[in-house]
């Protein structure tokens, strides 16, 4: 049986995250030039059901079995077995590579379980469709993150730009006139568990004062889609600094963070602010076209350990 494979993008976060927890929209795009691929093999020497995993990026070599039911990659295969009614699979072996940086807020843990679902199901004859997959990576990203939004899973599943918002159908966003955006990494793993509980007891300890944050947070995502549905891209720069600064005032962003906000500002981006949980993981700024490797360059001379430029487009 030949080697079956499958691949997810890495994504960002353009506008929404944290809000988007308590009920505001979001607006996540997928990362095509940066993806984790899942290969799997089938070993009909091993016993049926013996599944063994090959992951160096996170330090990973096991047979499925010795693993701990809560992790995530078990997850993963259980809940594609689940669905599709198999109780043992073949013996197989699954090796996943990625260029997506790890916990940068990039969605490199929802990539690992779409890729592998998909690649899973197709090997065993029967691959999944998108709802379906983007259900059982979102099992997956609970073990992550304890409470997401779903917003990571979805984004990387459909490989489209989405407005998401919880409980509620994920609506493609159309982009008649595409947009580039720099990501420069700041190097620093960011935990979405702890920035996401943190937020989550401050919210609790002064329930109106945040939710005020969410609704101006949920205002700048509303606006900001009417300028994409509409072909004025290059209008948000405004709204993600005004942005930025609301997720300052949740206590989400870092010096890190901010130094590069500010270096994108000075090389003449439209707009720039922390993308994801925050703390540390990735900025992002909108930048003109011709502008993109000049911005990229200042970032990684002002100490991004990685740049990355994405084009955005339907
Ligand atoms: O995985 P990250 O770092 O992109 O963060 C996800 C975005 C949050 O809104 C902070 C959490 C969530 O589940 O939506």
């Amino acid at each position: 049986m030949p080697a079956i494979s499958a691949s997810a993008p890495g994504k960002i976060i353009l506008l929404g995250e944290h809000a988007v927890v308590y009920g505001q929209p979001a607006i996540a795009l997928p990362v095509t030039r940066v993806k984790v691929k899942a290969i799997i093999t089938a070993d009909p020497r091993s016993q049926p059901g013996r599944i063994h995993v090959q992951a160096p990026a996170i330090d990973l070599e096991a047979n499925l079995d010795e693993l701990p039911h809560t992790h995530p990659f078990k997850i993963a295969v259980a809940g594609t077995l689940i669905a599709l009614g198999i109780k043992r699979a073949p013996a197989c072996r699954i090796r996943i590579t990625s260029t997506i940086p790890v916990a940068s807020g990039m969605g490199s843990g929802a990539a690992v379980a779409v890729a592998t679902i998909r690649a899973l199901s197709t090997f065993l004859g029967h691959p999944l469709d998108n709802e379906r997959v983007s259900a059982i990576a979102f099992e997956v990203e609970k073990v992550h993150h304890g409470t997401p939004s779903g917003i990571d899973n979805a984004v990387v599943t459909y490989v489209k730009p989405i407005y998401y918002t919880r409980n509620q159908p994920i609506e493609v966003l159309q982009v008649p006139a595409p947009f580039t955006i720099v990501i420069a990494t700041t190097g620093i793993a960011s935990s979405t568990a702890i920035a996401v509980g943190d937020v989550r007891s401050a919210w609790q300890a002064d329930p109106g004062r945040w939710e005020l944050l969410f609704s101006a947070m949920g205002k700048i995502t509303r606006n900001a889609r009417s300028l994409i549905e509409t072909g004025q891209p290059f209008k948000l720069g405004d709204l993600m600094n005004a942005d930025h600064r609301l997720l300052q005032e949740l206590g989400v962003s870092s010096p890190e963070l901010d130094h590069l906000v500010g270096i994108a500002l000075e090389a003449n981006a439209l707009g720039a602010k922390l993308s994801g949980a925050g703390r540390g993981g990735n900025m992002i700024a909108l930048v003109r076209m011709e502008d993109a490797d000049m911005i990229s360059t200042a970032l990684l001379n002002a100490g991004a350990t990685q740049a990355i430029i994405t084009r955005v487009s339907g």
